[in-house]
């Protein structure tokens, strides 16, 4: 791209205003809209982050009619992904969504295959990744140290957190599923980044609804879902081509340590192992574990204690935009994530391990 400065929007400033900070700190970058239909939400993101009043839409097509935008954060509810993703890649402008790419895998590969036909950059923010222990691990793993990884865990275990605002997060039609595409979808993606992103060849898993039905555990407290069709909890097992596999859990709301809402990965490699574990409420620690000097010793480094994972997805983003590369997390891993997460749907209805 030849232009100075890139002229970013964002739609849907819940999470979004990660994305609006991002932009923000980019010297390369201006905001030129920020987009969202709730009126006290716009007006808290813009006056916070000094957007002027012009620049504020709460309606997506006329901030796209109206201004010339080269990128965009999309971080609407899942089920918007797709139309409003696609009608920016129609219109040529480069997009970064939040996970999950979309509500399943069909609605994913159309946004993928609108992104090809365009040729413009599309981006899944995973800002996980970004955490520092999560690159110190992937920069350990380039070394080829750890010999092959052959089995790998992962999981997001929360004990009450059933999102009730917006309503949309509990509705399968809205979001395509529960706890495994809201947080599972995460961890998942750790893992694949960690272990190189094999091929997944078929799943078998178990989902749960057991908390939602009855309004328990909710955020806020109590509320009164107008639907809950969707898991609050569920664990799957994956085969990937080569032989390697994973485990991985989530859930929104279990029965275990109160306020419990962290995440780990670990690996298995013939060579070296790896534990990454966020350590509530506010630690991360990550080890390598290996033979030093013919003794089984743990490695841990020190690290900076945290980093903006959503700037560093959006400078990130920016950077491929900019100098045409291909983005850490293309639609791809989007879609592969989506893949093993409808394939545990499926298992879980049938009682067997499923092709994916
Ligand atoms: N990467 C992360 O860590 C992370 C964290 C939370 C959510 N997310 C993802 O971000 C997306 C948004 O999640 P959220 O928690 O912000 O949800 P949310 O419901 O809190 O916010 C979504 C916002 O979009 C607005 N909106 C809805 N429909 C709109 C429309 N047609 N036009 C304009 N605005 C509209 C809503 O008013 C709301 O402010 C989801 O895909 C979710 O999975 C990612």
């Amino acid at each position: 791209m030849s232009i100075s400065k890139i002229r970013a929007a964002v739609v849907g400033v819940g999470v979004g205003w990660n994305h609006v900070e991002g932009y923000q700190s980019h010297p390369d970058v201006e905001i030129v809209g920020i987009c969202d239909m709730n009126p006290q939400i716009l007006k808290e993101r813009g006056d916070r982050f000094n957007i002027p009043l012009d620049r504020r839409f709460d309606n997506f097509d006329d901030m796209i009619t109206k201004t010339k935008i080269d990128v965009i954060s999309i971080a609407l509810p899942n089920f918007l992904h797709e139309p409003v993703a696609t009608k920016c890649l129609e219109r040529g402008i480069h997009v970064l969504c939040e996970k999950p790419l979309s509500t399943d895998v069909a609605s994913a590969t159309r946004i993928a295959e609108a992104a090809e036909k365009a040729n413009r950059t599309l981006m899944v923010c995973y800002n996980h990744r970004y955490r520092p222990e999560i690159m110190w691990l992937k920069d350990q793993l380039r070394t080829g140290d750890f010999g092959r990884i052959y089995a790998a865990k992962a999981g997001w275990m929360r004990e009450g957190f059933i999102p009730a605002h917006g309503a949309w997060f509990t509705q399968k039609a809205k979001a395509g599923g529960g706890a495994l595409i809201d947080l599972g979808v995460h961890v998942l993606d750790l893992a694949l980044w960690l272990m190189g992103y094999p091929k997944p060849v078929s799943v078998s898993g178990s989902m749960f609804a057991e908390f939602g039905m009855r309004g328990q555990k909710t955020v806020p407290r109590n509320a009164n879902l107008p639907t809950f069709d969707v898991e609050d909890s569920g664990m799957g097992f994956v085969r990937f081509e080569g032989g390697a596999v994973l485990q991985f859990e989530s859930s929104w709301a279990s029965h275990r340590e109160p306020k419990a809402d962290g995440f780990f990965v670990r690996l298995f490699g013939s060579e070296a192992g790896a534990n990454f574990y966020t350590a509530e409420p506010n630690g991360e620690t990550v080890a390598i574990y290996k033979y030093v000097s013919d003794q089984p010793s743990a490695i841990v480094p020190k690290l900076p204690t945290t980093t903006n994972g959503h700037r560093i997805a959006v400078h990130h983003f920016v950077d491929c935009v900019k100098n045409s590369k291909t983005p850490d997390s293309p639609a791809e891993h989007g879609i592969v994530g989506l893949k093993i997460i409808e394939g545990i749907y499926r298992s879980s209805k049938t009682g067997h391990e499923v092709e994916v």
